[in-house]
């Protein structure tokens, strides 16, 4: 699709299918906790998603798709990496979080967990307001000592220590629409790093 890709790393079968077994499983846990508090998955406000863009995009457009329960998004802009760069410089929120989480069960979506930064950011902030529960899910988990301690509660693929793009992974801002997980040629990222 783009002449800088390097090799596919992920298939989008491949990432299709490990989205549904994620749905499952998550669909699954929730349903457990609401039954827990007397609630059913089609009950109103309950559930919010907080996927953080703009990485998470074409992620969570798949995992809400395979979700039987009735539940709200709530997009949460993080920055970690401005411009052409591939090593995270620390994690800064984009707007407030837009509603009340208290009380709720919270699944924050990510494209990658990497240094960690941006999760840790995230959870902390949305811990505050004493969800119901809190978990994380990520497609995408680098296998890299962590600057933050922090770890996904769902994983998709464990990934080695590697610059990728596609399905809503970008650099510098292109290729989030690339529909596998794919790395770039090395004469590709000529960013000042
Ligand atoms: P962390 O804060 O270092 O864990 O980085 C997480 C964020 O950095 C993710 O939300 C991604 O947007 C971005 N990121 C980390 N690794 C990559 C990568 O290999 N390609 C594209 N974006 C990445
Ligand atoms: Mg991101």
């Amino acid at each position: 699709m783009f002449p800088e890709i390097d090799r596919v790393l992920i298939t989008r079968e491949e990432i299709a299918a490990r989205v549904r077994d994620l749905g499952e499983r998550l669909s699954a846990d929730l349903s457990r906790d609401l039954e827990a508090d007397g609630h059913h998955p089609h009950d109103e406000d309950r559930v919010v998603l907080v996927p953080i863009m703009t990485g998470a995009l074409v992620f969570v457009a798949d995992l809400i798709r395979t979700l039987p329960v009735k539940l709200r998004l709530e997009v949460l802009g993080v920055s970690s990496y401005p411009g052409q760069t591939v090593r995270s410089k620390g994690a800064r929120l984009k707007n407030e979080l837009p509603s009340v989480l208290s009380g709720k069960h919270v699944v924050v979506i990510d494209d990658i967990l990497d240094s960690g930064r941006t999760l840790a950011l995230v959870q902390g902030i949305i811990g505050e307001q004493r969800p119901a529960s809190l978990r994380t899910c990520v497609l995408l988990s680098k296998d890299v000592e962590r600057a933050a301690v922090v770890s996904a509660d769902y994983q998709g693929f464990e990934i080695p220590d590697e610059f990728v793009v596609g399905y809503g992974l970008d650099y510098d801002g292109y290729y989030r629409n690339l529909p596998e997980i794919a790395v770039l040629k090395p004469a590709a990222l000529d960013g000042p790093f």
